[in-house]
């Protein structure tokens, strides 16, 4: 994948962006405040994901202006494909996605078309941080290559919603515990479906992940993945989720019932797992440094950019957000070594360009493009 022209004009502080990337290295470089990350975050949007930076609708459009414009032109294995995104005040929730000239209903109608593999300084922390974060990371990874999954994990979180509600309005005897059946199949099926995904690509994770992190550690350590279910004993070699599973995940909910009306939200579910991972046996979790945790980030979003290279025959675009200068000498040269083979933007406060690599160097500042 080719990102082969960028234009950006309103979004947030940019103006008038308009650059023909180079087909490796871009690097973005600028002092602080000055719109690197915006500029990621505005590639990010057009690959149909919300914003890893949780920005508002209101806030995407330039605080003094009265509309934003994102246009990437990119070519996968295939064809050229162009993507526009616009919205205008006031009517901001209105946005105007287009794919190849043919305007889409939903932002996350773009999704699946322009793949990117992003690393912000915030996933430094995947290992450690809450599950939260990486159950976004597998399902984002497992929809980027099995795009139905999407709506599933997506469809999973409303009657999970619808769920919760039901229970506090029991709790406030409102309603009748009977009333729960409606939402318990539905969780069942699609949740049994989403554990089954998730363990998959957890496989796939971990065996990526695990090459990647005896290489950087120079073979003294090993890492391994697990998928934790807080429903399953285990699902290795199930597969039948219409029945078997989701029976059994029904009857987990329907045992769990009166502890949930308690609690007023449901304890057990996919919405609860966990992507663990151990190193030399050890949870990380608890255990690792600062620098282990570093390096499972590092070969998670490695081994998540390989795995979609093989499944899709097309690599994704890298983009790393300021970490560079996060990372020590030996894993930043660990990092670009095995990106050679995708398109790459970084943006980065020096002009510290990785050795004996061609690519293009960018002056940001003030949201401009400054040679
Ligand atoms: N809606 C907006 N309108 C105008 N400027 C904005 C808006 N949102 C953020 N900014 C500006 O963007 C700048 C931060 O951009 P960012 O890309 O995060 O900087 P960095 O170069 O450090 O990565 C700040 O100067 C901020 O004021
Ligand atoms: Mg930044």
């Amino acid at each position: 994948m080719l990102i082969t022209s960028i234009k950006i004009n309103g979004f947030k502080n940019l103006k008038e962006i308009n650059v023909s990337p180079h087909p490796k290295l871009n690097i973005f470089c600028g002092n602080n405040a000055q719109g690197k990350t915006n500029l990621i975050e505005a590639i990010w949007l057009c690959s149909g994901v919300r914003s890893f930076r949780g920005t508002k609708d209101k806030d995407m459009i330039d605080i003094s202006g009265e509309e934003m414009e994102i246009d990437v032109g990119f070519r996968d294995k295939r064809r050229r494909q162009d993507i526009c995104y616009r919205m205008a005040r006031p009517y901001v929730k209105e946005k105007n996605c287009s794919l190849n000239g043919v305007r889409v209903k939903a932002p996350s109608k773009l999704f699946g078309s322009l793949d990117c593999v992003i690393f912000t300084p915030e996933d430094l922390e995947l290992s450690k941080g809450s599950p939260d974060r990486r159950r976004q990371f597998i399902d984002l990874a497992a929809a980027q290559i099995k795009n139905s999954y999407k709506s599933v994990s997506d469809k999973y979180e409303q009657v999970l919603e619808q769920r919760n509600n039901l229970l506090k309005s029991i709790a406030f005897g409102r309603s009748e515990k009977d009333e729960l059946d409606v939402w318990d199949i539905q969780l069942a099926q699609m949740g049994s479906y989403i554990t089954l995904m998730r363990n998959s690509y957890s496989k796939k994770l971990a065996e990526y992940a695990m090459r990647l992190y005896a290489d950087i550690s120079g073979g003294r350590e090993e890492l391994s993945l697990r998928y934790v279910s807080t429903v399953f004993e285990t699902v290795d070699d199930r597969s039948d989720y219409k029945n078997d599973l989701a029976n059994e995940y029904l009857a987990c909910l329907r045992a769990g019932r009166d502890e949930d009306i308690r609690l007023g939200y449901t304890a057990k579910g996919v919405h609860r797992d966990d992507l663990c991972a151990y190193i030399n046996g050890l949870p990380a979790r608890d255990y690792a440094s600062q620098g282990q945790h570093r390096s499972i980030a590092l070969v998670l979003k490695l081994a998540q950019a390989n795995i979609l290279t093989e499944e899709t025959d097309d690599a994704p675009v890298f983009l790393l957000d300021d970490v560079l200068s996060e990372l020590d000498p030996s894993r930043q040269s660990f990092v670009i070594s095995r990106i050679d083979n995708m398109q790459v933007f970084i943006t980065c406060c020096d002009e510290n360009i990785p050795e004996n690599k061609t690519g293009k160097l960018y002056h940001i500042e003030n949201g401009r493009i400054v040679k």
